[in-house]
C-alpha cells in the first residue's frame, strides 16, 4: 500500500505535497513524511497521520520534494520507520510504495560495505543502493539500483545535488505522472494531483521516469526512451470533500442512489462501445478480494439464475495458487480501485493460462483497466473511505447488468423478462432512496446494539454473500467482532457462541429461502439472541418472530442484495459512529491494497 507522490516547478512543494498526501491518505495512515530539496534535503517525518504531520512541520521552503503515507509492511509504525528514507550522507531521499522481497540480503551485504542503517524497512535498502551507484546522475543510479531488487515498487528519489529532479520508477505498485504547465508531478494515483492538472501519463511496469518543471523523460529499466503522450482525465474531484456529512462514509451510502442510475446509463454505453467478450462461456470464474469478492459472489447467483452458466467464486489471493487445471473460458475480475496486487496477479495467472479476462473497475485508468482484456466499468466516483460502500452496490448493479445481457445472449432469457428486469433496474435509485428513509430507525437500534462483543450476520442463496459483507463492514470499522453465516449452516458449530449478548441480523426477504430463514431465527432467538430482521414490505409475520425488523420494497429477490446490503451498511456506520470509531480511516486498515 503507501501513497507517494512527487512534486517539481514553481511552486512551494511542501504545500502541493501535503495536499497531495491528504487525498492519498486512504492508502495509509501509520505514519506520513516529506522530503524537500533546496541545496540541502530537508526532511521530516513522523508516525502519525498527515494531520499529525502538518502539526510538526516547520516552514519548509523549495520547489521541488517527495511525500509518503505510510501502511506498514516491515517494521512498526514509528518514526525510524517512516519515509522518505536517506542515505549514509543524508543526499538522497526516497519515498517507496510495494515490497522488496530480497531486502534481506541487500541489507546484509550493503551493512558489510559500510551502509548504517536506521529503520527496519525493506525500503531502506533501496536508499543505499542508490547511494552506491550515484555517480552524479540520479536516473542512472535509480536504473542499476532497480536491476537488484525482486518485488513490487513505485520509488521516487531526489538528490540534493540534482536541482528540481526527481526520479521514479515502476514494478507492479502504480505510478502516474501529472503533466502541468512549468511544473509535473508524479503520484501514486490521479486524485492526489488532480487539483493541479488533469492531464496523465501512466507509467508502466518496466519503466523509469525523470522528471524536470520542463521535462518529463520515460525509459525502460534499460534506458531505451518511451515516447508516450499525456491522456486527459474526465474525474472530478467532488467526491473528495465531505459536503457536510460528518464522515465520507455516510455520504458514499447516501450517494447510492446516483451512482447506482450512473452506472446503469454507463453500463449501456459500455454495451455500445461493446466490451468485447464472448456474452456466451460455458462456465465462468469470478476472481476478488474483500467487498468486492462479495460482490462477485453475489453476482453468481445472478449470473447463475439469468445465463445458467456455471460460475464460480474464488479469492484471488487463493486463485493464483490453484492448480493450472482451471478452464473457464471467461475470468472476471472485480475490483474497486483496480490496484489490488492480488487481483490483479490473478488477472494475469488467468491469461497465462490462456482465458478471457474482463475487469469490473471503478478507477479509470488503473492498472487493472489496462491488464484486463475487456473492462466494464462501475460509475461510483471517487471513494474516501476505506469501508466499500457505493463502489461495491455499483459492483453489484454491473453484475446484474451483465447477466441481463448475457442471459439474452444465451436465450436463457427471454425479451419480456429482461424488459421487465431493467425496468425493475431503473426503479432501484428510488428503492435504495426508501431504505435511507430508515436511517434514524437504524440509528436507535444501533445504540441498543452496539455494546455487544460479538454478532452474528445470517443470510441464504443469494443473501447469504450479503450476510458476510454486513459482517466485513461492522467488524472493519466498529470493531465488533461480526461473522457472516448462511443460515443453514449456524446449528452445526457457530451456535455454540449465541447467547443473549449476541445480536443477531437475519436477512429474511420474501423468497424461497424465507421459511428456512424464520426457521433458523427461531433457533437464534431460542438460545435468547436479539434477532435484527430485514424483510420484505408488506410481511405481516416477520415482526412475531423478530425483535426489530426493517423492511426493503418489494423487489424480485435478484435484487434484494442491493437493498438489504445497504441497510447493514447504515447499521455498521451508526455502531461505529456511537463508538467513536474512526470511521472513515479503520485501524490497519488502507483502502488500495497493493501488497500480497
Ligand atoms: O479495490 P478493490 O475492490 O480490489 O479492494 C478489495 C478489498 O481490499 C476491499 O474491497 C476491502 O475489502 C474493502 N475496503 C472493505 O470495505
Amino acid at each position: 500500500m503507501c501513497g507517494i507522490i512527487g512534486y517539481t516547478g514553481n511552486r512551494q512543494a511542501r504545500d502541493v505535497i501535503l495536499s497531495g498526501l491528504k487525498r492519498l491518505e486512504y492508502r495509509g495512515y501509520d505514519s506520513a513524511g516529506i522530503a524537500i530539496g533546496n541545496g540541502s534535503l530537508n526532511v521530516i517525518k513522523d508516525k502519525g497521520d498527515i494531520d499529525h504531520l502538518i502539526s510538526v512541520l516547520p516552514v519548509m521552503r523549495g520547489k521541488f520534494g517527495i511525500g509518503h503515507t505510510r501502511w506498514a509492511t516491515h517494521g512498526p509504525p514509528i518514526k525510524n520507520n517512516s519515509h522518505p528514507m536517506t542515505d549514509c550522507k543524508g543526499q538522497i531521499a526516497l519515498v517507496h510504495n510495494g515490497i522488496i522481497e530480497n531486502n534481506i540480503t541487500l541489507r546484509e551485504e550493503l551493512m558489510k560495505r559500510g551502509h548504517v542503517f536506521r529503520s527496519e524497512t525493506d525500503t531502506e535498502v533501496a536508499v543505499h543502493l542508490l547511494e552506491e551507484f550515484y555517480d552524479g546522475d540520479l536516473e542512472a543510479a535509480m536504473r542499476k539500483t532497480i536491476k537488484e531488487l525482486k518485488g513490487s515498487f513505485a520509488l521516487v528519489a531526489i538528490h540534493n545535488g540534482e536541482n528540481g529532479k526527481i526520479v521514479g520508477a515502476r514494478n507492479i505498485s502504480p505510478l502516474v505522472v501529472g503533466v502541468g504547465k512549468r511544473e509535473n508531478f508524479l503520484a501514486s494515483d490521479v486524485p492526489a494531483i488532480l487539483e493541479y492538472t488533469d492531464r496523465m501519463i501512466y507509467l508502466l511496469d518496466g519503466e523509469v521516469v525523470t522528471l524536470t518543471k520542463d521535462r518529463v523523460r520515460i525509459t525502460n529499466f534499460e534506458g531505451k526512451e518511451i515516447k508516450r503522450s499525456w491522456q486527459k482525465v474526465d474525474m472530478t474531484l467532488e467526491g473528495a470533500e465531505k459536503g457536510g456529512y460528518d464522515h465520507f462514509m455516510l455520504k458514499e451510502i447516501f450517494e447510492q442512489p446516483k451512482v447506482i442510475q450512473d452506472t446503469i446509463i454507463g453500463a449501456n454505453l459500455n454495451a455500445e462501445s461493446g466490451y468485447s467478450i464472448d456474452l456466451t462461456p460455458d462456465t465462468i470464474k469470478i476472481i476478488a478480494c474483500g467487498t468486492s469478492y462479495h460482490a462477485g459472489y453475489v453476482g453468481k447467483y445472478m449470473l447463475e439464475e439469468l445465463t445458467h452458466t456455471p460460475t464460480t467464486v474464488e479469492l484471488a489471493s487463493e486463485y493464483r495458487f490453484s492448480s493450472d487445471t482451471h478452464s473457464e473460458p471467461l475470468v472476471i475480475g472485480i475490483s474497486q480501485s483496480g490496484e489490488t496486487t492480488d487481483t490483479l496477479s490473478a488477472i494475469k495467472t488467468a491469461q497465462k493460462r490462456g482465458l478471457d479476462t474482463l475487469g469490473i473497475v471503478n478507477i479509470v485508468g488503473s492498472t487493472m483497466t489496462r491488464e484486463a482484456d475487456s473492462v466494464l466499468y462501475t460509475r461510483a466516483g471517487l471513494e474516501v473511505g476505506v469501508a466499500a460502500t457505493k463502489t461495491y452496490i455499483t459492483q453489484l448493479v454491473a453484475l446484474l447488468t451483465l447477466s441481463i445481457k448475457m442471459g439474452v445472449a444465451k436465450e436463457t432469457l427471454g425479451i419480456d423478462d429482461a424488459r421487465h428486469l431493467t425496468k425493475e433496474l431503473r426503479k432501484l435509485p428510488k428503492n435504495v432512496r426508501s431504505v435511507l428513509d430508515q436511517s434514524d430507525a437504524i440509528y436507535e437500534l444501533a445504540q441498543k446494539i452496539s455494546g455487544a462483543k460479538s454478532m452474528f450476520f445470517l443470510g441464504r442463496n443469494i443473501n447469504f454473500p450479503v450476510a458476510l459483507e454486513g459482517a466485513l463492514k461492522m467488524k472493519e470499522i466498529s470493531y465488533i467482532h461480526a461473522e457472516g453465516y448462511p443460515g443453514g449452516e449456524l446449528k452445526h458449530g457457530p451456535l455454540a457462541l449465541v447467547t443473549e449478548k449476541t445480536p443477531v441480523i437475519a436477512i429474511a426477504v420474501k423468497d424461497q429461502t424465507y421459511e428456512k430463514m424464520l426457521g433458523n431465527i427461531g433457533e437464534v432467538s431460542a438460545r435468547g439472541a436479539t434477532v435484527i430482521a430485514i424483510g420484505t414490505e408488506g410481511d405481516r409475520e416477520l415482526d412475531k418472530y423478530a425483535d426489530y425488523v426493517f423492511y426493503i420494497p418489494d423487489v424480485p429477490p435478484l435484487f434484494t442484495p442491493i437493498l438489504t446490503s445497504v441497510v447493514m451498511q447504515l447499521l455498521a456506520y451508526h455502531t461505529a459512529n456511537i463508538l467513536g470509531c474512526e470511521i472513515d480511516k479503520p485501524r490497519h486498515l488502507a483502502k488500495s491494497v497493493t501488497v500480497e
